[in-house]
């Protein structure tokens, strides 16, 4: 299935930022001065299907106004007034739109006309119907930059109950609001208040999304908020995350669930050899039973970064994949 593109919504400003080549900005602009994004990657391809179009940097700060756009050829953004095919992604409800400039990575939009993180969105008319998609930018999600580099599994899908620690204002937690859809639902913690009011508001529109203002270290805070889960996420950059995202599981994941988590080397120590860090981290993770099945890197979206994919107590039954 494939539309063409209607229109790129909301192309105010975007600032400095982004990389060489042909790459994909739409970062979060606003913020006057400051850098500018990280850079697009050049020659590197988008969602594995080589040929060298890569995203830009996070749109950088410059700009003030700006939500972030589609930027100029060579200064790292997307370009307006080009058509886009929309596929999906082997991962469901995942999206790339593809123009003959740039690829993104998209979500379909469940509250059409709302924004997050000042995201691009492209709308695509369908006979009468109108469809929204929300471009995903990896620079600022480590889900979104795991995908990109080609995770095969991510356990997050239509009807997904999925526990998400480290939600901050939730970025890629609306990312994943819009994958699990009306039937699945996000629980989302954060203990950082700002970021939690943040999140409350997102949630707000987002009725799927249960904010939890909490610290993830004592699940038992928010152990009435909380059914078992099919899925545990942690992108908590904390030197004890092992021990975090363990605690979540023994409370809520089932047996034979999956869980994902994004280890910072830098985090845990920087002053060791990231692939000690994540040799270390896994053995941790093994001992509480959360056994990894895939790890990748998430160059070039963040350096130093193990993104590990796994199921929590695997029992005998064979698991097919999503
Ligand atoms: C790397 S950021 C997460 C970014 C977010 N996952 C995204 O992609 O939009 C880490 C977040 O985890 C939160 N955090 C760290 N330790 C935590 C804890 N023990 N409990 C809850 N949140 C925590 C921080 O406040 C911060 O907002």
């Amino acid at each position: 299935m494939s539309y063409r593109r209607r229109s790129f919504d909301g192309g105010r400003g975007g600032g400095r930022g982004g990389g060489r080549g042909r790459s994909f900005g739409g970062g979060r602009g606003g913020r006057g001065g400051g850098r500018g994004g990280r850079g697009g990657g050049r020659g590197r391809s988008f969602g594995g299907r080589g040929g060298g179009r890569g995203f830009g940097g996070r749109g950088g700060r410059g700009g003030r106004g700006g939500r972030g756009g589609f930027r100029k050829r060579g200064q790292g953004g997307m370009q307006g007034g080009s058509r886009a095919i929309i596929e999906p992604h082997r991962h469901k409800a995942i999206y790339i739109a593809r123009t003959n400039k740039d690829d993104a990575l998209l979500t379909l939009n469940i509250v059409q006309g709302s924004e997050v993180y000042g995201e691009k969105k492209i709308v695509v008319e369908k006979g009468e119907e109108k469809i929204e998609y929300r471009v995903w930018n990896p620079y600022r999600s480590k889900l979104g930059a795991a995908i990109l580099c080609g995770v095969k599994n991510i356990w997050i899908q239509p009807g997904t109950k999925l526990l998400y620690l480290g939600a901050a204002s939730g970025t890629t937690v609306s990312h994943c609001s819009d994958i699990v859809g009306k039937e699945g639902v996000v629980y989302a913690v954060e203990f950082a208040p700002r970021c939690g009011r943040d999140l409350i508001q997102v949630a707000k529109t987002r009725t799927n999304i249960v904010p939890i203002v909490e610290d993830a270290r004592h699940p038992h805070k928010y152990r009435m908020l909380v059914d078992m889960v099919d899925t545990v996420f942690a992108d908590v950059a904390q030197p004890d995350q092992a021990r975090i995202i363990a605690l979540n599981c023994h409370n809520f994941l089932k047996a034979g669930g999956n869980f994902l988590i994004s280890i910072k080397a830098s985090c845990i120590d920087s002053t060791l050899d990231p692939e000690i860090i994540f040799a270390g981290e896994t053995q941790k993770l093994q001992k509480e039973g959360l056994i990894p099945k895939e790890k990748i890197g998430l160059k070039p979206y963040e350096k130093n970064h193990q993104f590990i994919v796994g199921e929590y107590r695997p029992s005998k039954r064979k698991t097919t994949d999503n």
